[in-house]
């Protein structure tokens, strides 16, 4: 079964009501990264282009239910209207006579922001009643909201009740073609590369790959947890000693299955390191057991190179999670190197969101990887396998 998408309703002169993630990074009201607003263009574009009366919805940040200008989306509605070139009306509420006067007044090809949805307690609670006030404000609904999609809320699972047709737009339909089809049905040799401080985050998601992968390579503070699992030591490395089963459960499923699974042969540790300054003690490269007084801060450079040649090697790589504090320059160099690797090589290059995504736009390769994701917690349950409560709700081909 496949989703239905916009390309499956005709738009024209219908009020079009359309989930968005604007959950955009801002900083005394400027925005610091646009890519979600970005990535949605598309979407409206084509909805536009058809004649569509568009009435974007969204939240952004936790207000939890109250209404705290720096969680408005006012700055959102001007930096859209920058980007599509024309006007976007923006609406102070998201319900009520405001926002009903607005979505009524939108003639065809015009678009509208509403304000954030979690201005209300409702929203999170999936409270019917303002589903249904939500609902009323469109004709048909699109969700293009990924990275909310793993929320069942009023506004993204909701309202499916209240409207039909309910469909989605191109950044989910690519975010399930790249994260699902192309990763289930990968070309081999598929490699995974799963960084990030804590085995906890990420245990489902690597469990879920090792059916799926060929190699797994393992970078990022939770490689210590697998190194106490092989009784190595691990000097004053961030580790969560009481994961060292499920780390070994991990293992042992690899073994079984014929997984390769890599963890890191050499480290980059420091003596001391002050996160807030960026700033690292003393520093050296080492293989083996980690004395104590030293922390694992970033992988090594033999281990640079195995990681390197196995991506080389590779026909679809999956990448999700930092390999070291690469906030810290000294300690950043085999998450760029990693980077580097995956954006250049040959193979269908995949980013699982998140800090991936920092990292990869931070080393300047963004542009040469075949897809990044716009989720955060949504791409990590949807690789779990988990199914997400915004995209089901939707209709099915
Ligand atoms: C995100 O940024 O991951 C999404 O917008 C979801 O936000 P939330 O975790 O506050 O629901």
């Amino acid at each position: 079964m496949a989703t239905k998408t916009i390309k499956d309703i005709d738009a024209k002169g219908k009020r079009v009501l359309v989930r968005v993630d604007f959950n955009v990074p801002l900083t005394d009201g400027v925005i610091t990264d646009d890519s979600r607003i970005v990535a949605v263009l598309p979407t409206l574009k084509h909805l536009l282009e058809q004649g569509g009366r568009v009435i974007l919805m969204s939240h952004l940040g936790r207000p939890k239910g109250e209404r705290k200008p720096e969680f408005s989306l006012a700055p959102v509605a001007e930096a859209l209207s920058d980007k599509l070139g024309q006007p976007v009306a923006f609406a102070g509420d998201c319900i009520g006579e405001e926002a009903e006067s607005a979505a009524e007044s939108l003639q065809d090809g015009e678009i509208l922001l509403l304000e954030n949805v979690r201005y209300y307690n409702e929203e999170t609670k999936n409270d019917p009643e303002f589903a249904k006030k939500l609902a009323s404000l469109g004709e048909v609904f699109v969700n293009d909201a990924f990275g909310t999609a793993h929320r069942a809320h009023a506004s993204t699972e909701g309202v499916t009740k209240f409207l039909s047709p309910c469909v989605c737009g191109f950044v989910i339909e690519k975010e399930l073609t790249f994260l699902g089809e192309k990763t289930s049905n990968p070309e081999r040799p598929f490699v995974v590369i799963l960084g990030g401080a804590k085995v906890s985050d990420k245990i489902t998601v690597i469990d879920a790959l090792l059916e799926k992968a060929d190699k797994i390579l393992i970078g990022g503070a939770m490689a210590y947890t697998f190194s106490l699992a092989q009784g190595e030591k691990i000097g004053d490395s961030l580790s969560e000693p009481d994961k060292v089963v499920t780390a070994q459960a991990a293992l042992d499923k690899a073994a079984a299955k014929g997984v390769e699974f890599l963890l890191p042969i050499d480290h980059f540790v420091c003596n001391s390191l002050d996160f807030g300054a960026g700033t690292l003690g003393e520093t050296k490269v080492i293989e083996g057991d980690i004395d104590d007084g030293w922390i694992g801060v970033d992988i090594g450079p033999k281990t640079i190179e195995l990681y390197k040649n196995a991506v080389r090697e590779a026909k679809t790589v999956l990448w999700n999670g930092p390999m070291g504090i690469f906030e810290i320059k000294d300690s950043s160099v085999g998450t760029f190197a990693v980077a580097e690797a995956v954006a250049e090589g040959e193979a269908l290059s995949i980013i699982g969101g998140g800090d991936s995504v920092k990292a990869i736009k931070k080393s300047g390769y963004s542009d040469k990887v075949d897809f990044m994701s716009t989720g955060g917690g949504a791409s990590l349950e949807f690789l779990e396998g988990k199914a997400l409560p915004g995209v089901v709700a939707l209709d099915q081909a």
